[in-house]
C-alpha cells in the first residue's frame, strides 16, 4: 500500500529522490563531535519560536493602548499562556547562545573556508536578519526598556550625515516612537522578517549539501570513496545522525525547561527589569542596555567616542564576519593543524567578545570604556592580521582520513 502510495506520489513531486539526497543518502563526516549539534538545535528552536510567535500573536494586541496589557493578560488569564511567552522569550536568547556555538564552531574547524564560503554568507544573513528581529520583537512587549532601547537603536540613524534625521522619522513612521512603530515592527516581526529567516536556512543547508559538511579534521571526505561511490569516512545522515542530535536534544531541552521554569527572567538579562512597567515617553530608565545577545556590539558602539564612528565601528564588526572566508589565507582549516598564532588570536578574539558582552551590560566609567576600546582593537585585529597570520604561521600536516 505503502510503496505504492509513494510511486504516486514519486510520479509528481520529488519526495524519496529529496529523502535520500538530504538525509538517507546524504553522507556526513563519521567524526562529528559536540559542536555539531548546534545547527539542528537552531532548527528546533526556530521552530519553537515560530510555534510560540503564531500562538502569542492569537491574544497579542499591536497598539500602544493595548501592548503592554495585552501581554500581562496572556501571563495571567490565557490557558497557557505564560509558558508561550516564556518559551518565546527564553526561546530568543537560546536562539543566540546556540547560533552563537554554531559560529564559533566555524571558526575553530574553518568552516567558512574554500568551497564553503555561501554557506557561511547565507550564515551571516541569517544572523543578521535574527538581528533585526529579536530587535524588533523586543518592542512589541511595550515595557520601558523596548521603548527607551528601540529610542537608542533608531537614533544611531540619526548619526548618518545628511540623511539621518530623514530615516530615523522614516522608521519611526513618526516623529517619536508611537504606536506607528509599533505596528510596523509588529507586521515586519511576525511575517516579513520570518519568511526571510525561513528562506535563507533553506539556502544555507542547500549551499552546505551541495559541496558537503566540513568535520572537525577539516579533511575532504570525497577523495576516498568505496567501490559504490560511499565516502569511506562518511555516514548516512540519517540515521546515524538524526539518532545523534536527539541526544543533543535532549540535553537542550533539560537546560532550556530549566531556564524557562526556574529563571525565565535570568536575573534580568533575558527579560530586563524595567520592561515589567509599561512605556512611559516621559520617564527615561536610569540606565539603558539591550539584552545580552546584542551587548558586545554595543560596548564597541559606545567604545568610540564620536557618534558617527562609534555606529560605523559597530557596523563594521558585524560586517567583517562576511568576508572572513576571504581573510584566512591558511591552507589548512582545522585549528587542530593551524599554527600557534591562528590558537591565539581565537582565544583573544574570544575573551575581547566575552568582555565587550560584559561591558555592554554595565554603566560606563573611564575604565570600562578603556577596557571596551581595548577589547575592540583585539576584536578588529583578530579579522586584519588574520589575512598575515594564517599565511606565515608553520601549520601541521592534516591527516588523509579522519581520526576521530
Ligand atoms: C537559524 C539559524 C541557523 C540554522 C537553523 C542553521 C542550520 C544549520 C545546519 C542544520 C547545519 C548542518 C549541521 C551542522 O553542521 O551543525 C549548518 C551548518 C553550517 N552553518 Fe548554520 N544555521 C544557522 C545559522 C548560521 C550562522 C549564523 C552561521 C555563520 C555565520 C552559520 C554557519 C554554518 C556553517 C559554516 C555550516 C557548515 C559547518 C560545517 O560543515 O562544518 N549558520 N547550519
Amino acid at each position: 500500500m505503502m510503496s505504492k502510495f509513494m510511486e504516486w506520489v514519486d510520479a509528481r513531486f520529488p519526495a524519496t529522490k529529496m529523502w535520500e539526497e538530504h538525509l538517507s543518502k546524504y553522507y556526513a563526516p563519521k567524526n562529528f563531535n559536540f559542536f555539531y549539534f548546534f545547527g539542528s538545535l537552531a532548527l528546533l528552536v526556530l521552530v519553537n519560536q515560530i510555534v510560540t510567535g503564531v500562538w502569542l500573536t492569537m491574544s497579542y494586541t499591536p497598539t500602544a493602548e493595548g501592548a503592554f496589557a495585552s501581554v500581562e493578560y496572556i501571563m495571567r488569564d490565557v490557558e497557557y499562556g505564560w509558558i508561550l511567552r516564556y518559551m518565546h522569550s527564553t526561546g530568543a536568547s537560546a536562539f543566540f547562545a546556540v547560533v552563537y556555538l554554531h559560529m564559533f564552531r566555524g571558526l575553530l574547524y574553518g568552516s567558512y573556508q574554500k568551497p564553503r564560503e555561501l554557506v557561511w554568507i547565507f550564515g551571516m544573513l541569517i544572523y543578521l536578519m535574527l538581528m533585526a528581529e529579536a530587535f524588533m520583537g523586543y518592542l512589541l512587549p511595550w515595557g520601558q526598556m523596548s521603548y527607551w532601547g528601540a529610542q537608542v537603536i533608531i537614533s544611531l540613524f540619526g548619526a548618518i550625515p545628511v540623511i539621518g534625521a530623514d530615516l530615523t522619522q522614516w522608521i519611526r513612521g513618526d516623529y517619536l516612537i508611537s504606536g506607528i512603530t509599533l505596528n510596523r515592527f509588529f507586521a515586519l516581526h511576525v511575517v516579513a522578517l520570518p519568511i526571510v529567516i525561513l528562506g535563507l536556512v533553506v539556502l544555507h543547508i542547500l549551499a552546505l549539501h551541495e559541496v558537503g559538511s566540513n568535520n572537525p579534521d577539516g579533511v575532504d571526505i570525497k577523495k576516498f570513496k568505496d567501490e559504490n561511490g560511499k565516502p569511506l569516512d562518511g555516514i548516512a545522515f540519517h540515521p546515524y545522525y538524526t539518532v545523534k542530535d536527539i541526544v543533543g536534544v535532549v540535553v537542550f531541552l533539560f537546560v532550556f525547561c530549566f531556564v524557562l521554569f526556574f529563571f525565565p527572567e535570568m536575573g534580568g538579562y533575558f527579560l530586563e527589569k524595567p520592561n515589567f512597567e509599561a512605556a512611559n515617553p516621559f520617564k527615561t530608565p536610569a540606565h539603558i542596555a539591550p539584552v545580552w545577545y546584542f551587548t558586545p556590539f554595543y560596548a564597541i558602539l559606545r567604545a568610540v567616542p564620536d557618534k558617527l564612528l562609534g555606529v560605523i565601528a559597530m557596523g563594521a564588526a558585524i560586517a567583517v564576519l562576511f568576508v572572513l572566508p576571504w581573510l584566512d589565507r591558511s591552507p589548512v582549516k582545522s585549528m587542530r593543524y593551524k599554527g600557534w598564532m591562528s590558537k591565539v588570536w581565537l582565544l583573544i578574539f574570544c575573551i575581547s567578545f566575552v568582555i565587550l558582552g560584559v561591558l555592554g551590560v554595565l554603566a560606563p566609567t573611564p575604565g570600562r570604556t578603556l577596557l571596551s576600546q581595548v577589547c575592540t582593537i583585539l576584536y578588529f585585529a583578530y579579522f586584519l592580521l588574520m589575512p598575515f597570520y594564517t599565511k606565515y604561521e608553520k601549520t601541521k600536516p592534516v591527516p588523509e582520513r579522519v581520526t576521530g
